[in-house]
């Protein structure tokens, strides 16, 4: 089959990485859709199960930092379009490692970048790198005030401070080659497929588990939460129709203290679960703070919604009411990821094919 179009979608076996891939793959029939992913501690082809024979998908297991398979990538591909997702995106482990953050986020971005000049030597319209940034490269905020798109960058972490660098190299081809990229910077996400180990998925775990729910430092820190699916339809809104050589800041308009946030969920799970109300909240721990940990996020997110309509579609408490539905009818997923089984999908699906 002849496809219309081309599209990279690099970590799409990642959380937000598999919900883009899905909305693609099912709404763009005449599209290809290229899934590159290094099958890291975070990737999970179980994720696309649905989706995983259609016609216009492909996987490739492969490392964005190894320049040479990337280039012969592209030029084996040809892509027209590409949509960045990959990289290390726990805070708690760039304090532990920064090199992997370094490594994949920056040098990963760079040269998925020259491999696109390689082959994009004229620049037609229909070509774009969209790269996936995150809010934390405007550091934090104080009681008040939003994060623009013109906010100074002021990263705080060495996973913010990575995906800072990358960003300011996709905007430094921006301007010395013309390169037609676009960046995009959202709050945080949650919703299906999270990895376990962020603030959620990690609470609604240890809740069935009957394992303390560790609140970081004294719990009054600030996040502004988007439902993933929301985000997967912003990153299609930007991909067709935002302005090459921009950038979108995306959010729920939806700020929670942790605290708050975290009662909320306790509540929910009690119900869902048929608990006693409090059950949960008496695993609520207060644990030692994360070092430099930043105080309040928060997203003006006016720019997607004025120039291309794009506005959140669930309130907080519909998408995690979703969310802890997700989790307890897929307790299987969570049982994989957690005993590491999850891993060896990708020999029996892909490799014991052959
Ligand atoms: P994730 O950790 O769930 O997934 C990352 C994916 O990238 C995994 O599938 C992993 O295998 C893959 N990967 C990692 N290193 C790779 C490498 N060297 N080569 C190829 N693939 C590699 O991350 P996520 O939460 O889905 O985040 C996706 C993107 O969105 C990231 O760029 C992140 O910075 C950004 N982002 C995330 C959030 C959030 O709340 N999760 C918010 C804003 C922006
Ligand atoms: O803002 C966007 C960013 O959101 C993304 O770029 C990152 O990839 C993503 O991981 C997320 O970063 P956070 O550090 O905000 O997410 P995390 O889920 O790790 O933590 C959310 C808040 O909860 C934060 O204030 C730390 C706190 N926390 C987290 C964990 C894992 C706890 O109190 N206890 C915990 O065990």
């Amino acid at each position: 089959m002849k496809f219309k179009r081309k599209i990279l979608i690099t970590g799409g076996a990642g959380f937000i990485g598999s919900h883009v891939v899905r909305l693609f793959v099912n709404t763009y029939p005449d599209y290809l859709i290229f899934n590159f992913d290094n099958l890291t501690y975070a990737g999970n082809l179980e994720n696309l199960k649905d989706i995983e024979t259609a016609d216009n998908y492909r996987f490739e297991k492969g490392d964005i930092t190894d320049a040479l398979l990337v280039s012969d990538l592209f030029h084996q591909m040809q892509f027209d379009g590409v949509i960045h997702l990959a990289a290390e995106s726990h805070v708690d482990r760039s304090i532990d490692n920064p090199m992997a953050f370094i490594h994949t986020n920056i040098l990963g971005t760079v040269n998925l970048m020259n491999a696109a000049r390689e082959i994009w030597a004229d620049y037609q319209l229909n070509q774009r790198f969209y790269h996936i940034s995150t809010d934390e490269v405007y550091g934090s905020l104080g009681e008040t005030g939003l994060f623009t798109e013109t906010t100074a960058y002021d990263p705080q972490s060495p996973y913010s401070a990575s995906k800072a660098s990358s960003d300011h190299f996709v905007r430094a081809y921006i301007n010395t080659y013309k390169f037609p990229a676009i960046i995009s910077n959202c709050s945080n996400n949650y919703g299906p497929n999270q990895f376990p180990e962020k603030l959620i998925p990690l609470f609604i775990h240890n809740i069935q588990n009957k394992k303390p729910l560790p609140v970081y430092g004294d719990g009054n820190y600030t996040r502004d939460w988007l439902y993933v699916e929301d985000h997967a339809r912003a990153i299609d809104t930007i991909f067709h129709h935002g302005q090459r050589g921009e950038t979108y800041n995306i959010g729920g308009h939806n700020e929670w203290k942790n605290i708050d946030l975290v009662r909320l969920l306790c509540r929910i799970m009690d119900e869902e679960r048929g608990q006693a109300q409090g059950s949960a909240e008496q695993l609520i721990t207060f644990v030692k703070d994360r070092p430099g940990h930043d105080k309040r996020y928060a997203i003006d997110a006016g720019k997607i919604k004025t120039e291309l309509g794009w506005q959140p579609s669930l309130n907080f408490e519909e998408g995690l009411l979703l969310t802890v539905r997700w989790y307890l009818q897929n307790e299987i997923w969570l049982q994989n990821v957690t005993s590491g089984s999850y891993q060896t999908y990708y020999e029996k699906q892909y490799l014991n094919r052959f």
